[in-house]
């Protein structure tokens, strides 16, 4: 099984204000979309509550304490150990978010995809977590210019995972 994580991020690691994504790049959307088709995506609650809907031609589980949570094209779970339990047999994995699965998930990460944002945002209020970048060898896959704001598109691959 291959798990990664998928974020997009400011300066600072901001990922969100409002319970919502703070850049909407459509580049950025379609490396999404392009990257984790396919594959299975596990996010928070709020995550999903901010989306328009599940994520099409992926499999989706929600991670939520309350026991009788509904998502509509979406699987549910009540904690980390269950989702790790029934994506053990998924090929490819990526936790999407936000700032507290990413934190909770880090440690079974071998891959964190990173678009990495030259811009920052005063009020944002949820940020990725502070990883230990010496731990990842880094590799920029792409990096491109929208309304002078560069994108890099980053992938960090965990050392012992080579
Ligand atoms: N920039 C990006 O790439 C990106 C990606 C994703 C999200 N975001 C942003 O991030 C923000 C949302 O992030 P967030 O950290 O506030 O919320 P979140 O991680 O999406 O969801 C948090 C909720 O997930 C559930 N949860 C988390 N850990 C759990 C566990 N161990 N066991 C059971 N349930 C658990 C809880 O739901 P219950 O309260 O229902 O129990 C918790 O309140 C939004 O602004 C969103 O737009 C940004």
């Amino acid at each position: 099984m291959n798990i990664a994580m998928i974020a997009a991020v400011g300066k600072h690691l901001e990922l969100g204000k409002n319970n919502d994504l703070i850049w909407h790049f459509k580049e950025d959307m379609r490396f999404f979309r392009e990257t984790t088709r396919g594959a299975t995506v596990v996010m928070g609650r709020k995550t999903f509550e901010s989306l328009p809907a599940a994520l099409p031609g992926r499999r989706n589980i929600v991670i939520t304490k309350n026991a009788s949570y509904q998502a509509k094209n979406a699987e549910v779970v009540g904690s980390m150990e269950q989702a790790l339990e029934i994506i053990k047999n998924d090929k490819n994995v990526f936790f999407i978010g936000g700032a507290s699965i990413y934190k909770a998930f880090m440690p079974y990460a071998q891959k964190i995809f990173l678009t990495e944002i030259d811009d920052e945002c005063a009020d944002a209020d949820t940020f990725f977590p502070d990883f230990d970048k010496s731990l990842y060898k880094k590799e920029i896959l792409n990096s491109i210019q929208v309304n002078n704001v560069t994108l890099n598109f980053t992938l960090y691959l965990k050392k012992d995972c080579d």
